[in-house]
């Protein structure tokens, strides 16, 4: 079979996420600028290149696929693409998931479902309807929490992912632990990262999870779990619930050593890291020379992923990366 993919730094590549669109419904203040340019949809990758590329990923190894955006539920034809790489689950892919803002999600759960997913990543930065349209500029929080009832309706376990920020939204951290104990579902905690332009400074919004955690555990009962999902958090479970609550911390407890990622973009740009611009055009090798040549490029993109990034949070300063986080769907 087609060689394992592993990095120059040795660490083996088993996790694809797919960003299916950099187009978003919603403008969250600490990811996105009010005004956004996004791609002319003739620089896209079809839904077939998409699945060619992903196949051609599980062939060399990788076991988990997530599809991210922008929002992916806003790509017309995702649904279709999780049906084709559903039919990989059990011979080779053990995962096929989504992060979704669900504002679409109640449409789509079923469908996902029927491709084979079994738990989604949602994000829910605040479940009060002010701050939650204050964040988000444009977001009704009672649609997504329609769309967190219907996935779970539809059999989906659920993880919510919330990005802790200073003055905004950090009252709402344990409350948020409390419901997610008692809906049944997972939390991760995310520190905000400087990729992109922003209309704001990052700086002033930047909440250390370290102080969070302090704050929870004064508050829960947490236990360390070791068992993660192959993604970058860390994990506690939650008594009494038994539910995990995830530390993504890459601001104070970096985790690069563990890193298993790459991340392709919608033009078919594959990205090493989310904190650099190293990447290697896998488009252009699908549409030159074929799988052979798709081959080639992930091979040298082995050889380009670099050990870590280098995200700061200071005042003034320029983000690490220029690109947003909704290029790579985080
Ligand atoms: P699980 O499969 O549930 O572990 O999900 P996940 O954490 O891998 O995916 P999700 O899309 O929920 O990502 C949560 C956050 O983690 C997002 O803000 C991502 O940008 C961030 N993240 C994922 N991988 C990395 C990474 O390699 N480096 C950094 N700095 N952040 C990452
Ligand atoms: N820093 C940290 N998390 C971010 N997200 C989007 N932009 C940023 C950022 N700059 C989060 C979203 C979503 C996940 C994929 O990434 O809230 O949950
Ligand atoms: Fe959209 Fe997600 Fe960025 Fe919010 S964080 S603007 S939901 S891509």
């Amino acid at each position: 079979s087609a060689p394992a993919l592993i990095d120059r730094h040795g660490r083996r590549i088993s996790y694809l996420r797919l960003s299916v669109t950099d187009r978003c419904d919603l403008r969250c203040r600490y990811c996105m600028a009010e005004r956004m340019t996004f791609l002319p949809r003739d620089r896209l990758l079809s839904l077939e290149e998409i699945a060619i590329i992903a196949e051609r990923f599980i062939a060399r190894g990788i076991t988990k696929v997530r599809l991210t955006g922008g929002e992916p539920l806003v790509r017309r034809d995702v649904t279709e693409l999780a049906h084709r790489l559903g039919r990989h689950l059990g011979c080779g892919l053990d995962e096929l998931t989504m992060t979704t803002n669900a504002t679409r999600l109640a449409d789509h759960a079923d469908a996902l479902v029927a491709a084979g997913m079994r738990r989604i990543n949602v994000s829910l930065d605040s479940r009060d309807p002010q701050t939650f349209r204050h964040i988000t500029r444009h977001g009704d929080v009672e649609r997504v929490l329609a769309g967190i009832a219907a996935a779970r309706a539809a059999g989906l376990a659920i993880k919510i992912n919330m990005v802790a920020l200073k003055g905004l939204n950090e009252h709402e951290i344990a409350p948020m632990l409390d419901y997610c104990g008692r809906e049944g579902f997972d939390l991760t905690l995310i520190e905000t990262m400087p990729m992109g332009a922003i209309d704001e400074d990052r700086t002033d919004r930047f909440l250390p999870l370290t102080r969070v955690f302090d704050d929870l555990s004064r508050r829960f009962a947490l236990t360390r779990d070791a068992r993660g999902t192959g993604g970058p958090a860390r994990y506690w479970r939650v008594a009494p619930w038994g539910i995990r609550l995830g530390l993504i911390s890459p601001l104070t407890a970096n985790f690069c050593d563990g890193c298993n990622r790459v991340r392709l973009t919608t033009e078919g740009m594959l990205y090493l890291c989310l904190g650099h611009d190293e990447s290697v055009d896998l488009k252009a090798a699908l549409r030159g020379g074929g799988v052979g040549a798709l081959d080639a490029a992930l091979d040298a993109a082995m050889t380009i992923k670099p050990r870590a990034h280098d995200f700061r949070i200071a005042a003034g300063a320029a983000p690490a990366v220029a690109r947003h986080m909704s290029v790579t769907g985080g």
